[in-house]
């Protein structure tokens, strides 16, 4: 199994199983059928709304002495709406109670963004702060309460850029170590990860088959199709693999951590599998060449007529 190797010494499986978009009624088979295919990290955030159900997976699989909780690696996310100091250990504790968990291996702050309690989508401008009203060194102080509180063992962030991350390096007590972004062979991060090396921050790759499951409101009507991809699946057919699995092993070979979702049996236990291949260095290369600078994750539902947050304010 690849490794994530934290300072202190932890390990974090890098292949890891991803469960936004898993439906409750189909994340708990999802779940289990991973574990018992050999998974040990398992990903998740309580705006997926299935946190309850995955709770119930894990705990089963422990009682069931399928695996112990220590051999598991469970990451969750603090929502937007909790982005104030003193929000933060209740929200955690909320996550932990429907997890069914005393605590947390990784624990991210999902988004830039800060919400007023109640905020639900579809958005409006009434429903945000603006990071000048709830800083992100705020809520990084909640953060690093929760590690202090023993609930929490590793902090970092979601889909921060960069300048977002410099303003929590700059103050923090207890350093980000996490990442999590889109990451792909449309989307490859190139900067943003060569960033992250430089400060010791690791990087997860969600989205990392493309995400077609994605709510049809929010995909272009045009965009390209991943799993598709004729440079991809050459690659799949030489090795008699599928696609999915070189776009998951392509992650493992830089070094990435990896959530891809699926609530299949026989897709989970595929896409674990992807661990065994190798990928040539030309393989790399033909990969690398596919860069496009596309996102499936626009990120415009931040972004409706007043609210403080851009396209702009939000990657950078
Ligand atoms: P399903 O859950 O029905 O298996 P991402 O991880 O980028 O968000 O992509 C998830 C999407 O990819 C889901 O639609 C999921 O479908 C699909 N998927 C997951 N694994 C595979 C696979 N091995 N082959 C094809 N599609 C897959």
């Amino acid at each position: 199994m690849k490794l994530i190797r934290y300072t202190n010494g932890d390990n974090m499986p890098a292949l890891g199983l991803g469960t936004w978009k898993s439906a409750p009624g189909e994340v708990y088979n999802a779940v289990v059928t991973a574990i018992k295919s050999g998974y040990r990290h398992i990903d998740c955030a309580p705006v997926y709304g299935n946190e309850k159900e995955i709770g119930q997976a894990i705990s089963d699989c422990v009682a069931n002495r399928i695996v112990t909780r220590e051999e598991l690696w469970i990451t969750s996310k603090l929502w937007n709406t909790a982005h104030q100091k003193n929000e933060v250990l209740p929200a955690l504790k909320a996550t932990l109670d429907d997890l069914k968990l005393e605590y947390l291996d990784l624990y991210l702050i999902h988004w830039p963004v800060a919400l007023k309690e109640g905020a639900g989508f579809p958005l409006k401008a009434s429903n945000f702060y603006s990071l000048e009203e709830v800083p992100l060194t705020e809520t990084w102080k909640g953060m690093e309460d929760t590690v202090k509180a023993g609930l929490v063992r590793h902090i970092g962030v979601s889909n921060f850029g960069p300048e977002h991350l410099q303003v929590i390096l700059k103050s923090a007590e207890i350093a980000p170590e996490m990442n999590q972004v889109e990451c792909h062979p449309y989307f490859q991060q190139d900067t943003l990860l060569n960033f992250c090396r430089e400060h010791n921050i690791f990087l997860t790759a969600y989205s990392p088959l493309g995400s077609y499951d994605r709510s049809e409101a929010f995909k272009a009507s045009n965009e390209p199709k991943l799993l598709d991809d004729p440079v991809i699946a050459h690659i799949a057919n030489t090795k008699e693999v599928s696609p999915a699995q070189i776009l998951i092993s392509w992650a493992l070979h830089r070094g990435i951590s990896v959530i891809p979702k699926s609530v299949h049996a026989g897709r989970i236990a595929q896409n674990f599998a992807a661990e065994e291949i190798h990928l040539s260095d030309e393989d790399m290369k033909s990969i690398a060449a596919l860069d496009r600078n596309f996102r499936y994750v626009t990120g415009t539902f931040w972004t409706p007529p007043g609210s403080p947050y851009t396209l702009n304010s939000l990657w950078r």
